[in-house]
C-alpha cells in the first residue's frame, strides 16, 4: 500500500515537474505555459533541476534589435558541479562516459562519474599549471577519445573558454580558428585513427602555428604512438603532467552570462563565424532537451554518433548527457570500418537504447546488404534520432524498418550551431512522429514562417522562412569579435527575429518540415559549408579568373557540390587541372569541401550590378534547365545557353 502511494506520489510529482514531459497532454500544457509566462515556466526548470552557486536576479533581458540576449543574469554557477560534482554521492560507478575505440579489438573504456571527475580535476590542474585562466581561450584539436571531453570539461571547470576545431579540418582552417579568438593554448594527439588510416595531426598542427603567434603552449595527448616532432618550450606530451596533476581542482564560479565555448560554423560569406555560447542558459537548454527528446531514464545506455567538433557533440554528447548524469557512448572511429556493420555491432555489444545519427549516415549504410543489420541483435534500440539536414522519406523508411524493426519513434531534430539545442523535433511515444518533419517546436521555442516581404504568415499549409520570435536559452549570444555581423546576419532580414537561413513548410496541425536553406549555404554530408570560403580557395588557382559553387543532390552526401569555373587563357589539361583545384580546396577548407563535379565555363550569368546569379547556375545543376524562369534582366544573358550545353 504504503509503495503504492509513493508511486502515485511520484507519478504526480512528474506530472506536475514540466522537467520530465510524460505525455501529449504534459507537452501542450508546458508548451502553453512557456508561452503565456516564459518567465515562470524557465525559472522553474532552473531552479529544480541545476546546482547554482547563487541565484539569478533576472531570467530573461532580450532586444532583438540591438541585439542583445541575457538569460539567468546575476546567478553564479560551474556547469562542471552540473555535469559531475553532483552526480558523485549516488552514481559515482554509474559510466558516464563509454569510450568505444575505432578498433573493434581493442577493449571499450567504461569511464565512471568518479573516475571522470578525476580526470578533468587533473587536467584543468595542468591547465591552470600552464597559465590558463577564467576567459582565456583554448583550442581543443583532438579526435574522438575521452581526453576530448575530458579537456572540454577541464576548460569548463577553470572558466577558460574551449573552441574545439573538428580534427578533420586542414592546417590553414585550423589556423584561422586558432587566430580568430587568439587561443593562447592548443590541445590535441600525435595522430588519430580513422578505419584503416591515421591522421597525422601533430603535423597540422605545427603547420597551422606556423601563422599563429599568439600560440605559446601546446599540450598533446598519446594517441597512436607516431613519431612526431616536439618543439621545445611549446609543446608537451600530457600524459606526465596529468600523471603528477592533483585530483582536486575547485571550481571557478562562472556568471550565467560569462562565455562557455566558441565553435566555429560556416557563413555564406566570409570567415567562419565564431559562435559564442554563454554558460547558464546553454547548460539549462541543452540538459532540458536532452532528457526529454531522447527521453532518457536512469539506466539507460545513450549513443551519438556525431563529433564532438560539432554542435551536436558539444550539447549531446557532452553537456546534456552528463547534466543528466547519464551514460554517453563516444566512438572514435567510422561507420564503415571493419565493414558496415559496425555500429548495429556496438548497439548489440553496449546494448543501446537510443542512437542518434545523421541522414547521410543512414543512407550510407541503406545502401549496403541488409546482413550487416540483421547479424546483430538490436532489440535494446528504444528512440532513434536524426540531425543535420532534411531526412529524406526513403532513408526514413529504412532507418524505421531496419533499425527500428517498426518500433523505435523517429525524432528528426532540427536545430543549429546557433540555436545551441535542438527547437523544432518530436518527443518520442508523446508526440507524432511524421516522415520528413521535424514536427513540433520544444516548449520555449516560437517558431514563425516569413513571406519574401517580410511578414509573418499565419495561415498554416504554407512555405515560408524560419524565423525564431523569442529568445530561448542556448541561443548563441554573439559572434566573437564581431557583433555587427551577429546582427546583420540573424536579425536584419526580419525585424525583431532571429532568422535561421532555413525554409520551411507548416501543416495544417502546426508541424514543420524544413525545406532546406535559403542562403549561400550547402550542406553536405551534414556538414555546413559557406560558398565564399570554397570560392576563395578555387580562385586562389593562378589559372582561375572566377568561380562559383552550388550544391545538386546526391544520393548518398544529400548535397554535393558543383563548381562553374571560368579559366584565364592559358594551356591546361582538364583533368590535372581538376585535380589541383580539389587539392587547393582539400588544403584550404578541408576534403570536405572538394567538389565532385567541375565544370569549366567561359562566363557566368551575373546580375546587372555584376553578382553571379547562383539561382540560375543551381538550375541548371540539378538539371532544371528548364525551370530558369527570367533571364531577360541578366547583364549576359547569352552565357546562360553555353553553360547549360557544358553541362555535367
Ligand atoms: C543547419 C544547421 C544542429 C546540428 C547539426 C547541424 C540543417 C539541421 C536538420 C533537420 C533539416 C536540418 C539546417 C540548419 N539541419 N538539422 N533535422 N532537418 N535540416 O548544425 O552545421 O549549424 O547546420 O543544418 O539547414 O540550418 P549546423
Amino acid at each position: 500500500m504504503g509503495r503504492i502511494l509513493l508511486n502515485l506520489v511520484e507519478f504526480l510529482s512528474e506530472q506536475m515537474s514540466h522537467y520530465n514531459l510524460t505525455s501529449k497532454e504534459h507537452y501542450l500544457n508546458a508548451y502553453q505555459d512557456s508561452m503565456e509566462h516564459p518567465e515562470k515556466f524557465w525559472e522553474e526548470i532552473a531552479e529544480e533541476n541545476f546546482v547554482w552557486r547563487k541565484k539569478w536576479e533576472n531570467i530573461v533581458d532580450w532586444d532583438f534589435t540591438k541585439p542583445e540576449i541575457k538569460w539567468f543574469e546575476g546567478a553564479k554557477l560551474n556547469i562542471t558541479e552540473n555535469c559531475i560534482d553532483r552526480h558523485l554521492e549516488t552514481k559515482g560507478d554509474k559510466t558516464a562516459i563509454l569510450f568505444e575505440p575505432n578498433n573493434p579489438e581493442d577493449e571499450a573504456e567504461h569511464i565512471t562519474y568518479t573516475q571522470l571527475s578525476e580526470r578533468v580535476n587533473k587536467f584543468a590542474n595542468v591547465l591552470k599549471d600552464h597559465g590558463i585562466k577564467k576567459g582565456d581561450r583554448v583550442c581543443i584539436y583532438v579526435p574522438m577519445i575521452p581526453e576530448l571531453a575530458i579537456s572540454v570539461l577541464a576548460c569548463a571547470r577553470i572558466g577558460a573558454v574551449h573552441s574545439v576545431v573538428f580534427a578533420g579540418f586542414s592546417a590553414t582552417a585550423l589556423a584561422t580558428r586558432i587566430n580568430d579568438c587568439d587561443c593562447k593554448m592548443v590541445i590535441t594527439a600525435d595522430g588519430s585513427y580513422r578505419g584503416a588510416k591515421t591522421i597525422d595531426l601533430k603535423g597540422i598542427v605545427d603547420e597551422a602555428l606556423k601563422s599563429c603567434p599568439i600560440t605559446t603552449d601546446v599540450l598533446v595527448v598519446k594517441r597512436i604512438n607516431s613519431e612526431v616532432e616536439m618543439t621545445e618550450g611549446r609543446d608537451k606530451w600530457v600524459q606526465p603532467l596529468l600523471d603528477s596533476a592533483s585530483p582536486i581542482c575547485p571550481i571557478e564560479i562562472i556568471d550565467a552570462e560569462d562565455p562557455l565555448f566558441i565553435l566555429y560554423t560556416s557563413g555564406s560569406t566570409g570567415s567562419p563565424k565564431g559562435m559564442v555560447h554563454t554558460t547558464a542558459g546553454y547548460m539549462v537548454y541543452s540538459a532540458y532537451t536532452f532528457k526529454n527528446i531522447f527521453q532518457y531514464q536512469e539506466n539507460d545506455v545513450y549513443w551519438c554518433t556525431a563529433d564532438i567538433g560539432w554542435i551536436t557533440g558539444h550539447s549531446y554528447i557532452v553537456y546534456g548527457p552528463l547534466a543528466n548524469g547519464a551514460t554517453s557512448v563516444m566512438f572514435e572511429g567510422v561507420p564503415s570500418y571493419p565493414d558496415c556493420g559496425r555500429f548495429w555491432e556496438i548497439v548489440e555489444k553496449h546494448k543501446v537504447n537510443q542512437f542518434y545519427t545523421a541522414p547521410t549516415a543512414i543512407r550510407a549504410l541503406a545502401k549496403e546488404s541488409d546482413e550487416f543489420v540483421n547479424k546483430y541483435d538490436l532489440s535494446s534500440l528504444k528512440t532513434l534520432g536524426s540531425v543535420g539536414e532534411p531526412i529524406n522519406e526513403e532513408a526514413w523508411n529504412w532507418y524505421n524498418e531496419k533499425i527500428g524493426k517498426e518500433n523505435c519513434p523517429i525524432v528528426d531534430t532540427w536545430w543549429q550551431t546557433e540555436t545551441g539545442g535542438i527547437l523544432i523535433s518530436a518527443l518520442p511515444g508523446i508526440t507524432k512522429c511524421i516522415p520528413t518533419f521535424a514536427t513540433l517546436p520544444f516548449p520555449g521555442v516560437q517558431p514563425a514562417l516569413m513571406d519574401e516581404d517580410g511578414k509573418e504568415i499565419t495561415e498554416n499549409n504554407t512555405n515560408g522562412r524560419l524565423c525564431i520570435k523569442f529568445p530561448w536559452p542556448s541561443m548563441a549570444r554573439t559572434i566573437w569579435g564581431n557583433h555587427t555581423r551577429y546582427k546583420e546576419t540573424y536579425f536584419t532580414a526580419f525585424a525583431n527575429n532571429y532568422f535561421t537561413g532555413d525554409g520551411a513548410f507548416r501543416d495544417e496541425n502546426g508541424n514543420y518540415r524544413i525545406t532546406g536553406r535559403v542562403d549561400d549555404v550547402i550542406i553536405v554530408s551534414g556538414h555546413n559549408l559557406g560558398t565564399a570560403p570554397i570560392e576563395d580557395a578555387i580562385n586562389e588557382h593562378p589559372l582561375v579568373a572566377e568561380s562559383a559553387i552550388v550544391g545538386f543532390p546526391h544520393d548518398i552526401k544529400g548535397n554535393a557540390l558543383y563548381g562553374y569555373i571560368t579559366l584565364k587563357a592559358g594551356n591546361y589539361e582538364a583533368d590535372e587541372l581538376k585535380a589541383e583545384i580539389n587539392a587547393l580546396i582539400a588544403e584550404k577548407v578541408g576534403p570536405i569541401a572538394k567538389l565532385n563535379k567541375i565544370q569549366f565555363t567561359n562566363g557566368l550569368p551575373k546580375t546587372r550590378s555584376g553578382k553571379i546569379m547562383r539561382r540560375i547556375l543551381r538550375k541548371i545543376a540539378c538539371n532544371e534547365s528548364d525551370q530558369l524562369g527570367d533571364i531577360s534582366t541578366l547583364l549576359n544573358p547569352e552565357c546562360v545557353e553555353e553553360v547549360i550545353e557544358g553541362a555535367l
